[in-house]
């Protein structure tokens, strides 16, 4: 078979496809009846590599003119799924969109274009999203003029695309995590050719600045790196987010910068690990631990970071968290497994003790941390024995809360052709037992606060009851207390009355109090 005979039918059954013509600008073909401009594709194999050249970063990247009018009288839906990257990305996505003349709706039937930014991280992640597409496709029959796509993680996946050709022929428009800035052109491209428009780059990544952003809120997220070079043996995200590459320093410090000036109150650093943050500079040294002592100087009042690796996290990042200010006592350190031969199989590189040996050093410099992590049940072959490490691991650290899964293979990576010999229903009822372990520990961590006076951001209204407010502690924790809508955006002091599993109970203090205690 010729090498374009095997890209061609990588997507689809012969039977059902015509090759309409093919050029270094990509390939376009034909599925019953639908038209697809392939301008480029997810590839597994070029996903995995990671070559030695540099990183680009492109300033340069503003929505140019010609597309500035194109959504204009138009409306925009973004729906998102997965994490706080994704959530992130969409806020470059709205933040185009908008340059782009679209206004905002919630209601899918005034919108004109709705992008689906996706989560491939576990199945159940892509069932919705395809269960959301098959709710889709009745509105885009009676709308056929309004522009359906498909972005994010699982678009960066072989399989999903494939899917779509063959089975999801109303979708207008495909394209992956590597090029969201190519949005207006896409856009344009599908709306004047009418045909589906597929472009994803397998790419190792590029660094992107000046993106606009929607950001909302009291709370902004500022991605500091992209991509992850763990290759952890069961994860995507090696595959979907491109190779390791850090933002310069100068550019995430103006950044934040501005989101003080504007009056952000908390920010959280974004990567997938942020802790091994400026190993890839060739040309400074420069880790993320001193990024965080530069960033604690910067007069915003909470700083968190999420997720770093236990590999990375090295005992500087400890002494610059250790100085407090605006860095918070709150770290998600996922451990996913208690037993050191599962951490291997997974390829976590680090055992169980040098994680237990972590959280000892953590403990020792921040006694007040509160820690939290993820977790993943009935890996392949996970034994009874190897489940009761992780609980015991569990007891031992006393997680606050641990977002907690059972293993989903996923194709293309390692362990999706180990073996695994461990019933479903027993791992349902592993997780089941680990919930309630951390949920035991959770409440009485909890309980530990009863009368102790915190610092609580005020974020919101209670949707039922219009006196009642909610905000977090600078460990995380969701608090409910009496108030007036004003104080939303503040911060304020609060005695505990009565703490919760899930979320903790209290009265405001009216007097300022001086605390540094943070809870
Ligand atoms: N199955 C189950 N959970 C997974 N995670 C990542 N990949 C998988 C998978 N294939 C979990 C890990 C990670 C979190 C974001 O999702 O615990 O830390
Ligand atoms: Fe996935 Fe592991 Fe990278 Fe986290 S560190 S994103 S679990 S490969």
């Amino acid at each position: 078979m010729s090498k374009d005979a095997k890209d061609y039918s990588k997507y689809f059954d012969f039977s059902d496809a015509k090759l309409l013509s093919e050029d270094e600008n990509g390939k376009r073909i034909r599925i019953r009846g639908r038209e697809i401009n392939i301008l480029s594709e997810p590839d597994h194999r070029q996903e995995k590599q990671r070559g030695k050249e540099d990183v680009q970063v492109l300033y340069d990247t503003m929505v140019s003119e010609e597309f500035m009018t194109l959504g204009k009288d138009k409306h925009y839906l973004v729906y998102t799924f997965g994490c706080q990257m994704n959530e992130h990305d969409s806020e470059t996505i709205k933040g185009l969109l908008e340059q782009m003349g679209y206004t905002p709706t919630e209601d899918r039937k005034l919108a004109d274009i709705i992008l689906l930014n996706t989560c491939a991280i576990r199945e159940n992640a892509e069932d919705k999203v395809f269960g959301e597409l098959g709710h889709l496709k009745h509105l885009k029959v009676e709308k056929p003029d309004m522009l359906l796509g498909v972005c994010g993680c699982m678009a960066q996946e072989e399989g999903v695309v494939r899917r779509i050709l063959q089975k999801h022929g109303f979708i207008d428009l495909i394209f992956g995590t590597h090029n969201l800035h190519r949005l207006p052109h896409l856009i344009q491209e599908a709306l004047f050719s009418k045909e589906m428009v597929v472009e994803v780059w397998s790419k190792e990544g590029d660094i992107v600045e000046n993106l606009p952003k929607k950001r909302e809120g009291l709370r902004g997220w500022v991605n500091i790196m992209y991509g992850c070079d763990k290759f952890c043996t069961y994860c995507i995200v090696p595959y979907t987010r491109g190779k390791e590459r850090s933002r310069r320093p100068d550019d995430v410090i103006a950044e934040v910068r501005e989101l003080a000036r504007q009056g952000f109150k908390e920010i959280t650093l974004l990567g997938q690990n942020v802790n091994a943050y400026g190993k890839d500079f060739t040309d400074i040294q420069f880790s993320f631990g001193d990024l965080m002592d530069e960033i604690r100087k910067i007069d915003i009042p909470r700083v968190r970071f999420t997720t770093s690796h236990p590999r990375d996290f090295d005992d500087r990042l400890i002494e610059v968290l250790a100085k407090k200010g605006n860095l918070v006592e709150h770290i998600h350190l996922p451990v996913q497994s208690g037993s050191s031969q599962v951490l291997k199989k997974m390829s976590r590189k680090y055992s169980r003790e040098v994680y237990l040996e972590l959280v000892g050093k953590i403990k020792k410099a921040i006694p007040d941390a509160v820690l939290t992590t993820d977790i993943i049940v009935g890996f392949p072959g996970e034994t009874d024995e190897q489940f009761e490490e992780t609980l015991s691991l569990v007891r031992e650290v006393g997680f606050d809360f641990a977002y907690t899964f059972i293993y989903s293979p996923r194709e293309g990576t390692p362990a999706a052709i180990m073996e695994d010999n461990v019933p479903m229903d027993v791992k349902k009822k592993r997780l089941q037992t680990l919930n309630d372990a951390i949920v035991e520990h959770s409440r009485k961590s909890n309980d530990r606060m009863m009368g102790a006076v915190v610092e609580v951001l005020v974020e919101g209204v209670s949707k039922n009851k219009d006196h009642m407010l909610s905000g977090r502690t600078r460990s995380n924790k969701l608090v409910h207390f009496e108030g007036t809508p004003e104080l939303v955006g503040s911060f304020v002091h609060v005695r505990i009355t009565d703490p919760m599993t899930w979320y903790i109970k209290g009265e405001m203090i009216p007097e300022p109090v001086v605390t540094s205690d943070a809870v």
